[in-house]
């Protein structure tokens, strides 16, 4: 119920708003129409989503046979989205829309320390509780060995403790877990707890940039603006603590050639990591064999309403 439209008030009589007579008229109506609606912030948007809805046909003049494709595109979106694949949020990262709403409601009007990065389309709640320092490789993954060591702090640079840290990614052949049958469940995927001085760490593997799924009217829609699928290799991170934000965010590997070419426009500058390379010296366990790579992130978690996400995919 929490993605549904408040519809708390009950219909009763009231004048109409009138007939079409131009079309220059026809905004107005329709703002009309919904003048009545009674949660005022429903209100507001659908004002302004229809005002900018329409300005935006009549700007460029749409016809009806593009009418016809963006329908259908909507549906397609639509009849694409399953409990394994979310087609609409797609479409919103295409369009740098998630972005968008992501850094509206975070860093520059919130704590700016708060580098906060779209959710995407492959987080699963559930991943396997991690003891602090393990592994989340889950089944043969060959590609360098990753060791993570994050800290996450208050707006005061303060650690906070026991702080609920999902991480997932991408293999280094650039497949989420769900995406290869090669890959065991939840591979790449856990979940930890900061310790007393707000730090965790995990070993996994280094993280390779991957095509967004293009099978769908998406793909479509990137082919026909001969744009690349690619995103830039990197780690997401979701950071919980009830009384603190939720901090959504992804840690970008500097070096990856989509790094200014994201197609979903994630990469912010602060969410670029330092990931080291390491090709001599102790290994950081025996069954290392060099490359291996290090990363030393903070995260930075403001006072706020913690709100675990709604999973796109199960
Ligand atoms: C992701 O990073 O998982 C992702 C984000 C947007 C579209 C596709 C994938
Ligand atoms: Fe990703």
């Amino acid at each position: 119920m929490g993605h549904r439209i408040d519809q708390t008030s009950p219909a009763s009589q009231y004048s109409g708003y009138g007939v079409i007579e131009d079309v220059d008229r026809v905004t107005d109506l329709v703002l009309r129409a919904m003048s009545r609606t009674p949660n005022a912030r429903l209100r507001e948007i659908m004002k302004s989503f229809v005002r900018h809805l329409h300005a935006f046909a009549r700007e460029v003049q749409l016809a009806e046979a593009e009418y016809d494709v963006a329908i259908d595109f909507l549906n397609r979106i639509g009849k694409a989205t399953n409990d394994a694949h979310n087609e609409g949020i797609l479409f919103a990262d295409a369009v740098g829309f998630s972005t968008l709403v992501c850094l509206l409601n975070n860093g520059a009007h919130s704590a700016p320390q708060t580098a906060a990065a779209l959710l995407g389309p492959f987080w699963r709640d559930n991943a396997p509780l991690t003891p602090d320092g393990a592994s989340i490789v889950r089944s043969p993954t060959p590609g360098p060995a990753l060791f993570v060591t994050g800290h996450i702090r208050d707006p005061q640079d303060r650690p906070i403790p026991a702080v609920d840290v999902d991480i997932w990614h991408s293999s280094p052949v650039g497949l989420y877990e769900n995406q290869d049958p090669n890959q065991a469940e939840m591979n790449l995927r856990g979940r930890l707890h900061t310790g007393e001085d707000g730090v965790f760490h995990f070993r996994s593997v280094k993280p390779a940039g991957y095509p967004v799924p293009t099978n769908g009217p998406v793909g479509e829609l990137l082919r026909g603006q001969f744009r690349e699928p690619y995103r830039p290799a990197h780690l997401h991170v979701m950071g919980y603590k009830p009384s603190y934000k939720t901090l959504i965010t992804q840690v970008f590997v500097p070096d990856d050639p989509f790094i200014e070419k994201d197609v979903v426009f994630g990469v912010t500058r602060k969410l670029i990591g330092d990931y080291r390379r390491h090709d001599d010296g102790e290994p950081p366990s025996p069954d290392v064999t060099p490359p291996w790579y290090t990363l030393d992130y903070t995260f930075v978690l403001e006072p706020g309403e913690a709100k675990r996400p709604v999973p796109p995919i199960k």
